[in-house]
């Protein structure tokens, strides 16, 4: 099976595990990327059973409402019964990397207002130690060069994403080369760094369920 065909299997899987608990009340929150979008797509046949989404990033709003599904303002909805998103890396305990589509910080504030996170991925991303997808750092423009020297200092081998702007006005540095043993002490750490918005370690708040599309199947990983 092919990768695309791996992420859509697991698109499905997510729309199964979603579908009984819509009602026409229901805002749910949807993740970036190219599996979100195959989720996205496949959403679309149940826009009439539930109310709309909360949007990680512009790009995923567009796609929503190219589909006819309405698109809330997260501060107007509070909290959303799932949130579905894929990931760059996953580990067994559901800790991730995301942010390879530069969406990590408003991906990483709908999954802190969502009751259950619903991560699809392909077998690819799931890992033994998070560290082998370059770890992506949000900051502010003119903190880049100062936080790419205390990552240094941290051991990582930072790069600047050139050319790429965060849906929040800022810049991106990819961290090669970190070694993460403690996923929850490393996102803390970071995001004491001045000038970090955000990480894109997602271990404090990880996901709950995992639905992973391996050549045998999709795989079911609950916390
Ligand atoms: C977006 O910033 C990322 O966090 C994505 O969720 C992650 O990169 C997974 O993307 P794919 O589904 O395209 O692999």
């Amino acid at each position: 099976m092919t990768q695309d065909a791996l992420k859509d299997a697991v698109a499905a899987a997510a729309i199964d595990e979603i579908r009984r608990r819509l009602d026409r009340d229901t805002v749910i929150g949807v993740g970036t990327g190219s599996t979100a979008n195959l989720f996205i797509d496949r959403l679309a046949a149940l826009r009439n059973d539930f109310q709309g989404a909360v949007a990680s990033s512009q790009a995923t709003a567009e796609r929503l409402q190219g589909h006819g599904i309405e698109v809330f303002e997260l501060n107007h909805v509070g909290t959303v019964p799932f949130y579905i998103d894929g990931a760059d890396e996953i580990n067994p305990r559901l800790e991730m990397i995301k942010g390879g589509g530069a969406a990590l910080t408003r991906e990483k504030i709908v999954a802190a207002c969502a009751e259950r996170f619903i991560c699809i991925a392909d077998a690819s991303k799931h890992v033994t130690t998070l560290g082998g997808f370059p770890l992506p750092v949000e900051v502010i423009p003119m903190a880049r060069s100062y936080v790419a020297r205390e990552l240094v200092k941290l051991g990582a081998d930072p790069v600047y994403r050139e050319g790429v702007v965060t849906d929040n006005g800022n810049q991106i540095l990819d961290c090669y080369g970190f070694l993460i043993d403690d996923p929850v002490a490393m996102e803390a750490r970071l995001n004491a760094i001045v000038g970090v918005v955000t990480n894109g370690l997602f271990a404090a708040r990880g996901a709950d369920v995992l639905l992973l599309g391996t050549e045998g199947g999709v795989e079911r990983l609950e916390k």
